[in-house]
Order: structure tokens, then C-alpha cells, then sequence
């Protein structure tokens, strides 16, 4: 595929004798945000697991700027450009916002001033000096953002980036995901809000049971009455 940036090709993941993947293939292409929706059970956590390198896949390949990075750590994918959102778990309650950002970056070569313009993008310059467990959680997510930002990824991963969000939050996320990344870094979002995946994506892939079930626009595919009935049982009430 033309100017492609990720791909997974064959990716299965056998936990003993169950199947949670099953040769699933799919690519990123730089600047295009690919949505992967999917019914609770379908493989999306695991997934994003075998992405970013948390366990790696029973079968298959991740591939990075067309580089095998299968067997590599998070770590090392974080530095050749492959980032995942942080999980706010990792974020340390006492510490501010612009010593998480110097974290992100330890060992990277984003510099002061650009860790700044990132912060002021993103709405966070004037909390650069407040511990982080003072920020609302919205702001709490958009900093892990910022921080994975400051990594200067190449592909961006964002797992359920809303979830748990207010309305006005969710809106935040949406606009920083259209302004700050689409078009400009490869990104793949886990996302349950179906409003967010149409507001956000190029193209969706939709897995269930662990296969890709479908993929396309994400006018195309939320219109397909197999992911409608996909949905009808396990997500109605999301
Ligand atoms: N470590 C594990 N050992 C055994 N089974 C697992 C393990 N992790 C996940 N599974 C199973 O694999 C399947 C896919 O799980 P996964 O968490 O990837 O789904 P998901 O799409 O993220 O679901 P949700 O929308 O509920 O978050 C599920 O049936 C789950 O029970
Ligand atoms: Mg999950």
C-alpha cells in the first residue's frame, strides 16, 4: 500500500487452547487515522498488546516503516517511532505535568521549547506547574497524549482515548485528534463511541471474534448490516 507506515500481517494470539486472534492483517497509512471497533471479546485489547509489544503474537508479523519489529519491547518500538498512548496509571500523582513531559521524553531528543508548544497545543500550558492528580481526568488523558506526542511518533496508538470522558472532554480529544494528528502521524484508535470513530477516522476495521469482519469507510461500514448486527447483542448498551 502507498505510503504505508504500519502494518500487522497474519497477527494470531492463542492464550492455551483459545483463539483470541486469528490472522488478522491490516496497515496504517502516514496521516490516516484507522479506527478498530469490535464487540467486548473481539481481540481489541489484545491487539493493542501485541502492537505495542506488551506479548508478542503466537503467529505473524508487526511491521514498522516496513521493518520487522515483532520481537522488539516497547521500549524500543517507543524509540523507532511506534507510540501507545500512556495509561493513566502511569501517570504520578505528585508530580507536575511538565516533569511527566521531561519523562516522556528521557533519552529522546525533543527539546524544552517543543515540549512547551506541545503543552500550549494541546491546552495544557498553564497547568505545566500542577501535580497531575490535580488535573481533571479529561486533562489527565490529553497529557498522556502530549507525552506520547513528545515521543515524535511515527504511528500513534490511542486505546479507547474518550473512555470515561465528560461531553466536553470527548469533544477536546476529537479536536486534537483531527487538528494535531490526522494528516500528520499514523494512527490507530480503539474506540467504543461510534461518534468519535465518525468524527475522527479515515477508514474503520471492525473485528469480531478475533478476525477482521469488515473494513472500509466509516460511513461504509457502520452501514453494513453484518457490524450492525455485530453490535445489535454486546454493544448496544455502550
Ligand atoms: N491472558 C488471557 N488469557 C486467556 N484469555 C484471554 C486473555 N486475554 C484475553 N483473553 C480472551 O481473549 C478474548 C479477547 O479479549 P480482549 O480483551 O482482547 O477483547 P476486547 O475486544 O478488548 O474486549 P473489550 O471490548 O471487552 O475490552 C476474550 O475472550 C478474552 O476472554
Ligand atoms: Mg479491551
Amino acid at each position: 500500500m502507498d505510503n504505508e507506515v504500519f502494518r500487522v500481517e497474519g497477527v494470531s494470539k492463542m492464550f492455551g487452547a483459545f483463539q483470541a486472534l486469528n490472522d488478522v492483517s491490516l496497515g496504517v497509512r502516514h496521516g490516516e487515522v484507522l479506527a478498530i471497533i469490535g464487540p467486548n471479546g473481539a481481540g481489541k485489547t489484545t491487539f493493542v498488546n501485541i502492537v505495542s509489544g506488551v506479548f508478542g503474537p503466537s503467529r505473524g508479523r508487526v511491521l514498522l516503516e516496513g521493518a520487522d519489529i515483532t520481537a522488539f519491547s516497547p521500549q524500543r518500538r517507543t524509540r523507532l517511532g511506534l507510540s501507545r498512548t500512556f495509561q493513566i496509571t502511569s501517570l504520578f500523582g505528585g508530580m507536575t505535568v511538565a516533569e511527566h513531559m521531561q519523562l516522556a521524553v528521557r533519552g529522546g531528543d525533543t527539546l524544552g521549547h517543543e515540549r512547551a508548544e506541545l503543552l500550549e497545543e494541546m491546552g495544557l500550558a498553564g497547568s505545566a506547574p500542577r501535580p497531575v492528580d490535580t488535573l481533571s481526568h479529561g486533562d489527565q488523558r490529553i497529557l498522556e497524549m502530549a507525552m506520547a506526542m513528545a515521543t515524535k511518533p511515527k504511528v500513534l496508538l490511542l486505546d479507547e482515548p474518550t473512555a470515561g470522558m465528560s461531553v466536553a472532554e470527548t469533544d477536546t480529544m476529537i479536536r486534537l485528534i483531527c487538528d494535531r494528528l490526522r494528516g500528520k502521524v499514523g494512527v490507530i484508535i480503539i474506540e467504543h463511541d461510534m461518534s468519535v470513530v465518525t468524527q475522527t477516522s479515515d477508514r474503520v476495521t471492525v473485528l469480531a471474534a478475533g478476525a477482521v469482519a469488515a473494513s472500509g469507510s466509516p460511513e461504509a461500514v457502520l452501514r453494513d448490516p453484518l457490524v450492525k448486527e455485530l453490535y445489535l447483542g454486546s454493544a448496544a448498551g455502550h
